[in-house]
């Protein structure tokens, strides 16, 4: 960053309000923050105790981030059930608090409030349900359902017994679904009936039944029901939730669990190939969570916390679920979008149930921007105190609306930068902590230690103002243990380009204070409204179609969604390109993947920018789509430059 635009940077401190309530000031930040790298076995030995143990571990931790022979286990030898720790350990002090606000796609449906108690004896029926179906410790159960209090109890009803859980995203093709099944091995597919969304009905049931004719025939298939719309049934494969939880019995003993039993597994988008399933474990993972909940939020005892993330996610996974309720916390979960009915939503749901600490994506936050002030300022916004953000990098004009329009400049702004790897936060400002500076990550959150390298060298750079590559150097308890079914492959992406350390894809950037700043990726992952996104899952989607010879896909900067999906296609020779086959296309690709990997640009290109060697020359491709023109950089390596003149010629408009 240059000296001149460092000194428009406006650094906000917390007030002295934020600051007396916080957890954590900034002398006990700089405090832990050096016990938690000094002496990691004693910080998360102590910390770890903030869960409840069957069996307490006598280990902390035990990391080797070798290549060849990476292996990361966190409180090896403690036993206990997530769980039991997210209700049974609430049951006597806060039974009849609220666990789940939950809040329906259409406003004028009523809200529900869900106790602890009343999620406990839900959580042991959906438990009970899916033994009787067969699903044993270890077994994996895929969850494909709307944002509804069914979601929570199955995946808290497959902790109790110690199935993994793999939930897939609802705005995913059956395509999608069936890969996930087949790649984890799934025994039981959970779903509903249908999906209300923003106003329109996804059918999930539907789809199910689709994805299943590509998987094994003993996938069984439990239906939730949401709307009662209808559905195809198959006697013996699918079976009525609703019927059966009539009947289930009440409680479920929480079954005993190691530490690194795997909890759950999350398919994420990789540089390379298809999704890989990113596998998180029991100890580490819950401790994590539920500390970074605490922290980052300034979570307090009676605060009504607000993501409106979606559990296909793993921001659904640690800060709706897992965190909030191992803390204890009353968590709202929203089923629809924050345009719908108007743009208002988002507020008058924060009104409405009194939100203290509301936490969403770049993505959102601009397009509310852009529907104007009036959607924000009707709604009573007075019970809000931490606004968080996550996902992708937040301009600084869309901050600064966040922090003075939404939160009235009195908001500290949690710009929380992680991953679906990383199970939890790994850099943000802590409330009463940090100064914030709009668009900054600011300083990493206990134990983790970012570096800065030289992408080339691999060398750490160190000192302030110098930007490169982000890795972490170390372990943390909430960090990913390995890809589901390929370990090796685990390794090679994450511990072998820069040895020693666990690369994260992230460029970054570490000012003159020592404050952190993501630049992006430095991979082929594109970022598109906070959904990670490989670029070559888009081209091999674009290659199967019959019409596509070859497929090239690049992000470029989209107002509102961060980065689009920008698609150069070559046709085979007896085809010509057309606006029906665009379309086609277009279609095509939703198909294959979902709705969310929607081509937003597809320029045909007669030829594809490619080395000699025949590499596709993606760097260029990028700056064309960027409208860059002028730094190309040097193309005389090209086997053919004129495919650059015809591709600039005919740059699609946007
Ligand atoms: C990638 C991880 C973590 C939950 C949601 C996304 C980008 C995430 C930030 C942030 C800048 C961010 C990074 C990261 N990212 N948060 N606050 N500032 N970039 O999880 O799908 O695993 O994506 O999202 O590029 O690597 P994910």
């Amino acid at each position: 960053m240059t000296s001149a635009a460092q000194a428009e940077t406006k650094v906000y401190p917390p007030s002295a309000e934020t600051v007396a309530r916080a957890h954590v000031d900034a002398e006990k930040y700089a405090r832990m923050y050096e016990e938690s790298v000094s002496d990691p076995e004693a910080f998360w030995g102590e910390h770890g105790k903030r869960i409840d143990w069957i069996k307490p571990y006598t280990k902390v931790k035990d990391v080797n981030y070798d290549f060849g022979s990476v292996s990361i286990n966190w409180y090896a030898d403690g036993t206990l059930n997530v769980s039991a720790n997210c209700l049974d350990r609430h049951l006597k002090t806060r039974g009849d608090q609220t666990a789940i606000i939950w809040e329906p796609d259409d406003p004028n449906d009523e809200a529900q409030h869900i106790t602890y108690a009343e999620l406990h004896r839900r959580t042991c029926r959906m438990a009970n349900i899916l033994e009787s179906m067969g699903v044993r410790k270890g077994d994996r159960v895929v969850i494909y359902l709307p944002m509804i209090p069914e979601a929570a109890y199955a995946m808290l009803a497959c902790a109790r017994i110690g199935a993994i859980h793999s939930i897939v995203f609802a705005g995913f093709s059956p395509d999608a679904l069936a890969a996930r099944i087949n790649g984890c091995d799934a025994k039981v597919i959970i779903t509903a009936d249908e999906a209300p969304r923003g106003g329109r009905k996804t059918p999930l049931k539907s789809n199910a039944d689709a994805a299943l004719l590509h998987c094994k025939d003993t996938v069984k298939c439990l239906v939730v029901k949401r709307t009662g719309g209808q559905t195809t049934w198959i006697d013996g494969r699918d079976f009525d939730y609703n019927e059966m939880a009539l009947e289930a019995d009440d409680y479920c003993a929480p079954a005993e669990m190691n530490a690194e039993d795997p909890l759950f597994i999350l398919y994420t988008s990789g540089s390379t190939g298809q999704p890989k399933g990113v596998v998180h474990t029991t100890g580490g993972y819950l401790v994590y969570a539920s500390m970074t909940h605490e922290i980052t939020f300034d979570y307090h005892d009676g605060d009504i916390y607000w993501c409106t993330a979606d559990v296909g996610w793993v921001t659904g996974h640690s800060y709706i679920v897992y965190g909030p309720l191992a803390n204890g916390a009353t968590t709202l979960m929203f089923e629809g979008v924050p345009t719908y009915p108007d743009a208002s939503r988002f507020w008058q749901v924060c009104e409405k149930h009194k939100v203290n600490q509301f936490y969403t994506a770049p993505t959102a936050i601009r397009a509310l921007m852009g529907q104007g002030n009036e959607f924000v300022e009707k709604c009573d916004l007075s019970s809000l105190r931490i606004l968080g953000t996550v996902g992708e990098p937040i301009n600084p004009e869309a901050w600064t609306w966040y922090h003075e329009v939404v939160g009235k400049g009195k908001c500290p702004i949690v710009d929380t930068w992680w991953q679906t790897e990383t199970g939890g936060h790994m850099m943000t400002p802590l409330p009463g902590a940090h100064a914030t500076k709009p668009g900054s990550a600011m300083k990493p959150f206990f134990g983790v230690q970012p570096v800065v390298l030289d992408p080339q060298s691999g060398v750490e750079i160190n000192g302030n103002g110098v930007e490169g590559v982000l890795c972490i150097k170390d372990s943390w308890p909430g960090q990913m243990r390995t890809v589901w079914g390929d370990h090796e492959r685990f390794e090679k992406t994450y511990f072998s380009d820069y040895k020693g350390y666990y690369f994260t894809g992230d460029g970054c950037r570490r000012d003159e204070d020592g404050d952190y700043w993501i630049t992006g990726r430095v991979d082929d992952v594109i970022n598109v409204s906070g959904h990670r996104m490989g670029t070559a899952e888009v081209e091999s989607a674009l290659v199967a179609h019959p019409a596509v010879a070859e497929a090239a896909v690049v992000g470029y900067p989209h107002d509102i969604k961060g980065q689009g999906i920008y698609c150069y296609v070559t046709l085979m020779n007896d085809r010509e390109p057309s606006e029906e086959l665009r379309k086609e296309l277009r279609q095509w690709v939703r198909t294959e993947i979902g709705p969310i990997a929607s081509p937003d640009v597809i320029q045909w290109a007669p030829g594809l920018p490619k080395t000699r060697s025949g590499k596709i020359m993606r760097r260029i491709l990028r700056k064309i789509a960027e409208n860059d023109f002028g730094s190309l950089g040097d193309t005389s390596t090209l086997a053919d430059p004129s495919v650059v003149e015809d591709l600039i010629e005919n740059r699609a408009n946007k």
